[in-house]
């Protein structure tokens, strides 16, 4: 019998769950078993009681559940090859051979960086007298399968990342309940929202409330931004709009790299428009609540297929990363996709936006 195991890492978001619903699920009807990593890369690390083979019935009823069941967590020890051969030598005493990924570009950092060491582990554990050289033998090859659980959507490769939608509708329902007490005052609202590096949740949440302005990373704002804001939202104001809604992703950044912090906007318009102004962060409660049908449905379908290619993994195949293009799941290779997600990193950090949309381009395909 073929033995999956699957596990979630870094930040949590909406649709994990249906993730370990389905591999679980379909991992048991293709006659496998499944077992499920507790806390991330920790529950590999420390093995145990933190790796557990999953029955039909452990993932009833978390379909429809926000975070995640079997927990996640950005573990230290993983990112050491010290903590690598643990997980190696838990995984082959278990007889483990497959194993699905679901996180952001460090986490499918680490589960390649995992599957290029595993032959030299085994051998460390073989010298070490850990594992017998018969054991090492049958499990020469690791099969990996990424997928990816984000709320900021950043992921070079595919459209969506599982999370980002129910993260979307979590801060535009934050910007409706804010709008109507802004209205009643006429206030203004300064709105910082997650994402990291990406102002993917920023950008699409200010188009779907109608915000009066907006901070991204990926277009620092001219150098007479307080006088072209202030412009903009007095005409707004002119023509009756009562409340003032502007949009900060945490990360964005001025020309001279340097934060755009609300508190510095607040100072703006309180200062030159005399406007009573609020700060709201929205924080973590981005990550949580019910995840909407779109990520049930994207982590149902995405974990179904994660399970299908860990089980025709090769060694001469590159390790999939599980994605969604053009209306369908599909596949990317797992380590050019982390690479080129970091060099858009790198990029919008560099200010060079060309090249940065260059290498998000979605005719990248496996
Ligand atoms: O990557 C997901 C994310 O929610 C980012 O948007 C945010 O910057 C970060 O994680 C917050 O991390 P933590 O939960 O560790 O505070």
């Amino acid at each position: 019998k073929r033995k999956v195991a699957f596990l979630m890492s870094g930040g949590d978001s909406c649709g994990m769950n249906a993730s370990i619903r389905a591999i679980v699920r379909v991992a048991i009807a293709k006659g496998c078993d499944a077992y499920a990593v507790y806390e991330g890369y920790q529950g590999l690390v420390t093995g145990n009681e933190l790796i557990k083979k999953m029955e039909w019935n452990d993932v009833a009823g978390i379909l429809s559940t926000g975070g995640t069941a079997i927990g996640t967590a950005r573990c230290k020890e993983f990112r050491e090859r010290s903590g690598r051969l643990k997980a190696c030598y838990n995984l082959v005493s278990l007889g483990i051979d497959s194993l699905i990924v679901n996180g952001g570009d460090g986490s499918l950092t680490g589960a390649d960086i995992f599957r290029s060491e595993w032959n030299g582990l085994l051998q460390e554990l073989v010298d070490s007298g850990k594992i017998t050289a018969d054991l090492a033998k049958r499990h020469q090859h690791l099969s990996i399968v990424g997928m990816v659980g984000s709320i900021d959507n950043d992921m070079v490769g595919t459209e969506m990342t599982i999370g980002a939608n129910t993260s979307l509708h979590r801060i535009v329902e934050a910007i409706d309940s804010i709008s109507s007490t802004a209205s009643s005052h006429q206030r203004a609202f300064i709105i910082e929202v997650m994402g990291r590096h990406c102002g993917w949740l920023a950008l699409m949440a200010s188009l779907a409330t109608g915000a009066d302005w907006l901070f991204i990373p990926e277009a620092p704002p001219a150098e007479t931004w307080e006088e072209d804001m202030c412009d903009v939202l007095k005409k707004h104001r002119q023509l009756g709009k009562r409340k003032v809604i502007i949009v900060v992703s945490e990360g964005a950044l001025d020309r001279n790299n340097q934060p755009i912090k609300c508190e510095k906007i607040k100072d703006v318009l309180s200062k030159k428009l005399n406007y009573d102004t609020r700060v709201t962060t929205l924080g973590h409660v981005q990550r949580g609540g019910f995840p909407t049908a779109f990520d049930r449905i994207l982590a149902t379908l995405q974990g179904s297929k994660a399970v299908e290619e860990v089980l025709s993994s090769s060694e001469n195949k590159p390790s999939p990363l599980i994605a969604y293009n053009e209306n369908k799941i599909t596949c990317v290779p797992l380590m050019e996709a982390v690479q080129m997600t970091l060099a858009v990193a790198k990029a919008v950090e560099a200010k060079d936006f060309k090249r940065a949309f260059e290498l998000r381009d979605p005719d990248f395909r496996a």
